[in-house]
């Protein structure tokens, strides 16, 4: 299995490009399910995730191509990706696919929009509650559909078509709201979705599903109002940039020290995040096509934050926060407030030498002077990459393993930070 070696201690100096976001591609690519013409994306990133989702997008008659090289590229790029699904031969999503991603389950609404069935597999097959899906559920049978529980299925049902409906989801959730969302653009009459996700993902999809025909109102409020269609067509849509992806690298760029120019990104949507790094003393500045990072003394600065939903502070650059934050003079706390047990990354950072401490849904980091390198376990997608950041200044070398995570979300992760002086290389049995 491959590992990351890191020997740290290298300044960042250069420019790194940002890719499409993950999450915004894997919903733009389950939209594809709901017309038989073809959606074609643009900027898609090239991710573990994304060639997953394809397998399963396939299952269910969905063709995918990626282009070739064209005129002027040095190299095939890979990050057009169209999509056809001209008929749905399967609406069952199986649990081998679905358990390996769980964004896949959100192939239920589309499915049920299209076909007036679905079966799909719960993700990872535990009971509803551990893996909370109840959330998908509501939406759906508020849109008509006939529900049951299964062997580890849901078994999803609307003969008669989807009918709209107001949704008022309790708790903000981003994978309910684009399912919800996807299946009310083809429901009979009118859908409200009250207490939708508010995070530019969902506003890209809704973008895209209005390129599609979808007759969508409220983007990027909390209130989404559809008028349903009969049809959907295809359309043309790039990805919109990866604020993860650019958070992240603000990050590390910051913790290294020098001076990195993150590319085909902006400020937009990430607004928490960027007076979060001003507390810690780091600046982020609009440049041409993108964003300058340059911390602004020799040490990060201590900062508590907590995590919100969109346009809060987001759980997704949580754990590299905190890798930011193990070494300062002075004391933070970053409290977890979206997903339960997100802190799988601490036992990790404290093998670095970081000092942590976890009280319930809170982490006191306390800065400590240096942090040495150490062999270290990815435990997911952004855990990992907080290990990442770390050993760009820990002494000697870090082994990351289980790098698999990484690769899910972040394309050409050792590529651009060595491009920028990082001493990082990917190790291969
Ligand atoms: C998406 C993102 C993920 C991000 C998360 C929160 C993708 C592919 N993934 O995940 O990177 O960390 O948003 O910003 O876009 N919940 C329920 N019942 C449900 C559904 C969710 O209780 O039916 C809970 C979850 O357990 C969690 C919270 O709601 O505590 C938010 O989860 P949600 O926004 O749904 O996350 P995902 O869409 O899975």
């Amino acid at each position: 299995m491959d590992r990351i070696r890191i020997r740290g201690g290298n300044e960042l100096n250069g420019i790194i490009p940002i890719s499409g976001a993950k999450n915004a591609a894997l919903p733009l690519m389950i939209a594809s399910l709901l017309t038989n013409e073809t959606l074609n994306l643009r900027n898609v990133p090239r991710l573990a995730d994304v060639q997953q989702l394809q397998r399963i997008l396939r299952n269910h008659g969905v063709d995918t191509a990626l282009s070739g090289k064209r005129a002027g590229e040095k190299a095939q790029s890979g990050e057009n990706l169209s999509l056809t699904a001209g008929e749905i031969v399967d609406t069952v999503a199986p649990y081998e696919l679905v358990s390996a991603m769980r964004a896949s389950f959100w192939v239920l609404g589309p499915l049920l929009a299209r076909c007036g069935e679905a079966k799909v597999s719960l993700p990872g097959g535990c009971a509803i509650g551990t893996r909370p899906v109840d959330l998908f559920l509501m939406a759906m049978e508020k849109l008509g559909a006939s529900l049951d529980v299964d062997n580890g299925y849901v078994i999803a049902k609307a003969k008669n078509g989807l009918v709209g409906n107001r949704i008022v989801f309790p708790k903000v959730s981003v994978g309910a709201t684009h399912c919800a969302l996807m299946a009310a653009t083809m429901a009979k009459g009118e859908t409200t979705i009250e207490n939708a996700a508010r995070e530019p993902e969902v506003g890209d999809l809704a973008d895209c599903l209005v390129k599609m025909g979808a007759k969508i109102g409220g983007i990027g409020t909390s209130t989404l109002m559809i008028e349903g269609v009969e049809r959907l067509h295809g359309a043309t849509h790039s990805v919109l940039a990866d604020r993860i992806e650019t958070g992240t690298y603000a990050m590390a760029g910051a913790m290294a020290g020098g001076e990195v120019i993150l590319t085909d990104t902006k400020a937009d949507f990430l607004d928490a995040f960027i007076d979060a790094m001003d507390l810690a003393g780091v600046d982020i500045e609009t440049v041409e096509n993108g964003l300058r990072v340059k911390r602004r003394d020799d040490l990060i600065k201590p900062v508590s934050i907590e995590t919100r939903p969109y346009p809060g502070f987001p759980t997704d650059l949580q754990a590299q926060f905190m890798g930011m934050l193990t070494m300062t003079e002075g004391s933070s706390s970053i409290r977890e407030t979206i997903f339960e047990n997100r802190f799988m990354h601490v036992q990790e950072l404290a093998r670095l030498g970081a000092d942590i401490k976890l009280r319930g849904d809170t982490a006191i980091v306390n800065g400590v002077r240096e942090l040495r390198g150490a062999e270290v376990m990815a435990t997911d997608l952004r855990a990992s990459v907080s290990l990442v950041i770390a050993g760009l200044v820990a002494k000697g070398d870090t082994i990351l393993h289980r790098v698999y995570h990484l690769d899910r979300g972040f394309e050409d992760l050792e590529l651009k930070l060595s491009r920028c002086g990082a001493d990082i290389e990917r190790l291969s049995d």
